[in-house]
């Protein structure tokens, strides 16, 4: 790729700011002073240095973060914090976006990445890519709804889900569950429950395919993944 796209898209400024950059003699690939901006670099195989410092560049980024409640799945909003205001700026440049939607007020694992064709896969109806959710429920859960999940449930608008599968933690005045989907449907996890007369108080996200929710993850932070869930990941898309 030509050198000032690759400096302009790690976020070293526009096209016409980097080329000033390249002029001043401040970029070096492979130890050489690279002046002309239309030059050639393999970013996986020749070493780029500004002012001294060498500068990794990658494609695609992949993150994991703990979704905090109160903000929102998306890239930008008017009103409300989303999920990328809450990266830093530095993975910020690589543009990306988090791959489906969890409700503003749920929390937990939630990819982020610049990879669409990754993301377009995962969220394909046709891959049945599960997804595990933890939630509280209002009240008593029972082996009726296993049986009624397992067997799908018809939302508000007539829709009939594909069987879920109903993991009772917990049951009493207030049930905790575990609830695993092959879709997204819009609030799907919190219409399941209305169907069967209860209310989820509380939804976070475990798992999705291949990938876990890493624990150590505070509420609001987030990790790159590392290259065996990336492998993972990759692996789970093609089959
Ligand atoms: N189901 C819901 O109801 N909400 C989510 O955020 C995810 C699944």
């Amino acid at each position: 790729m030509r050198i000032d796209k690759m400096l302009a898209n790690l976020g070293y400024g526009s096209r016409k700011e980097v080329k000033q950059l390249l002029k001043s003699g401040a970029v070096k690939v492979n130890d050489v002073i690279v002046k002309d901006a239309k030059q050639h670099v393999d970013p996986n195989k020749e070493t780029v240095a500004l002012n001294g410092d060498v500068i990794e560049y990658k494609e695609f980024i992949y993150l994991m973060m703990n979704k905090p409640q109160g903000v929102l799945s998306a890239t930008e909003d008017n009103s409300c914090e989303t999920v990328i205001d809450l990266l830093e700026l530095e993975d910020q440049v690589y543009e990306p976006f988090p791959v489906g939607r969890l409700d503003k007020d749920t929390e937990g694992l939630l990819l982020i990445t610049n990879d669409g064709q990754l993301s377009h896969r995962l969220l394909s109806p046709k891959k049945h890519v599960p997804k595990t959710y933890f939630a509280v429920i209002d009240q008593e859960v029972t082996d009726a709804d296993v049986r009624a999940f397992a067997e799908g449930v018809t939302l508000d608008d007539g829709y009939k889900t594909k069987p879920g599968e109903l993991k009772i933690l917990k049951s009493g005045l207030r049930s905790d569950i575990e609830l695993t989907i092959t879709e997204g449907k819009f609030h799907q996890v919190k219409r399941m429950f209305e169907s069967v007369g209860k209310k989820v108080v509380y939804l976070q996200r475990i798992s999705m395919g291949p990938l876990k929710l890493d624990e150590t993850l505070e509420l609001g932070e987030y990790r790159e993944l590392t290259d065996e869930e990336i492998e993972l990941l990759i692996e789970y898309q093609v089959k």
